[in-house]
């Protein structure tokens, strides 16, 4: 049976993180994977996480299973969080899933068993992790465009035009904040166009967040998720908590699925509940629970939006620098969209080749689209960068 198994094709963004522990220079820079780095180069556990680590350990008193859709408080808590009751909860039906990519997967196989004809749209480029998935699920996958590599902004015109196109009843990824891997995200008023567009062609949307409060704020990135709850009758969520409670490793995501009314939400929740089963059984717990019980403790919840926003900022505070950097170097503003780009990354607009000439002559390690992740950056490492930048013929 297992000589039938062909190899295959690595992810590129994992197989950065080999390739940069194997390199032995000490002066090395990983801008590769989308993980949170304090200026001193760790991934630190949030303080608030480990107040609510000792919480559940000195108040929980058994590991029994919760229910196939997890911790009824986490969905609570997320909902919220996301949603901030824009739309009436008994419309929103939810389950825990492993991080952000169980979310998007669960969301996937959804659409499958409801309209197997149905057509996902994803952004060129998005995460690739999206166009391996729906390609793994034999579902259908069409692309709209949506970076400008000449201003390294959004192609608006592009945008509209290719979702112009869209067929009714096809879905319609769309980031909810921070886009990935490009930094450049849609203003609120071209958000409101793209809703306008996509309810005249009955489209439906997917939405994947999974960096609220690494753009602007835990409110603001929110809101294009919450326009878009308020705009449609239905639409599905995935959002994710590996990244702003920083608990990568205990995977931690939500699918929510908002029904029309009411009345559908009992078994739209029955499906998730039996997909959970099909794939998992029970969603993980530990992650989740560490989010409801600091959403519901003030005093953690404030901590937790205090070292998310000093997050936040130091990530601004880098792409500020950078940009000013670029600028001083090139003696242009051709890189002032650092600046402007938002979340963790910011595509740079090398080729592979240039990307490549970065990593062996300066040991700078970032995907081979030139995505960088700013996080990865300290104010030593920002000159580095800039000059390999330039170096490199960008
Ligand atoms: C990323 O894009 O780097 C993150 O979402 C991590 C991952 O799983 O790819």
């Amino acid at each position: 049976m297992l000589e039938n198994l062909k190899e295959q094709p690595a992810d590129k963004i994992l197989m950065l993180i080999q390739a940069y522990r194997e390199d032995p220079r000490s002066d090395k820079v990983d801008l590769g994977v989308g993980v949170y780095k304090d200026p001193t180069g760790l991934t630190p556990v949030m303080r608030a996480v480990k107040k609510a680590e000792q919480k559940i350990w000195a108040s929980q008193d058994t590991k029994a299973y919760t229910g196939l859709a997890g911790d009824p408080a986490f969905a609570d808590a997320m909902v919220g969080l996301v949603l901030a009751g824009v739309v009436a909860r008994d419309r929103v039906s939810a389950v825990a899933t492993p991080g952000g990519t169980g979310a998007i997967r669960q969301a996937l196989e959804l659409i499958r068993m409801a309209t197997p004809q149905a057509t996902v749209w994803l952004s060129n480029p998005t995460w690739p992790n999206h166009p391996s998935i729906i390609r793994y699920l034999g579902m259908k996958m069409a692309e709209y465009r949506y970076f400008d590599a000449a201003t390294c902004d959004v192609d608006f015109a592009g945008v509209l035009e290719d979702l112009g196109r869209v067929a009714a009843g096809d879905v319609v990824l769309l980031h909810g904040c921070c886009h990935n891997p490009t930094g450049a995200n849609l203003t609120a008023a071209q958000m409101d166009q793209v809703i306008a567009l996509l309810k005249s062609r009955g489209a439906i949307p997917l939405v994947d967040i999974a960096y609220q409060g690494f753009g602007d704020g835990l409110e603001a990135d929110a809101q294009a998720t919450r326009a878009i709850a308020q705009a449609f009758p239905e639409c599905l969520i995935a959002a994710s908590c590996s990244k702003n409670f920083g608990i990568y490793r205990e995977r931690t995501g939500i699918l929510m699925a908002i029904s029309p009314e009411a009345g559908m939400t009992k078994v739209t929740q029955q499906n998730l509940a039996f997909l959970n089963r099909q794939n998992y059984s029970f969603p993980p717990d530990h992650g989740a629970r560490i989010v409801s019980t600091i959403m519901g403790d003030a005093d953690l919840r404030k901590e937790w939006e205090e070292e998310l926003e000093y997050t936040r900022n130091n990530m601004l505070a880098l792409r500020a620098q950078l940009a000013d950097e670029l600028r001083r170097l090139t003696n242009s503003d051709r890189f002032d969209f650092i600046a402007r780009h938002r979340g963790m990354f910011s595509r740079i607009g090398a080729s592979p080749e240039q990307v490549e000439t970065m990593r062996r002559d300066h040991g700078i390690y970032m995907v081979s689209d030139s995505r960088i992740n700013i996080a990865g950056l300290n104010k030593d490492t920002v000159p580095l960068l800039a000059k390999a930048i330039v170096a490199a013929g960008v």
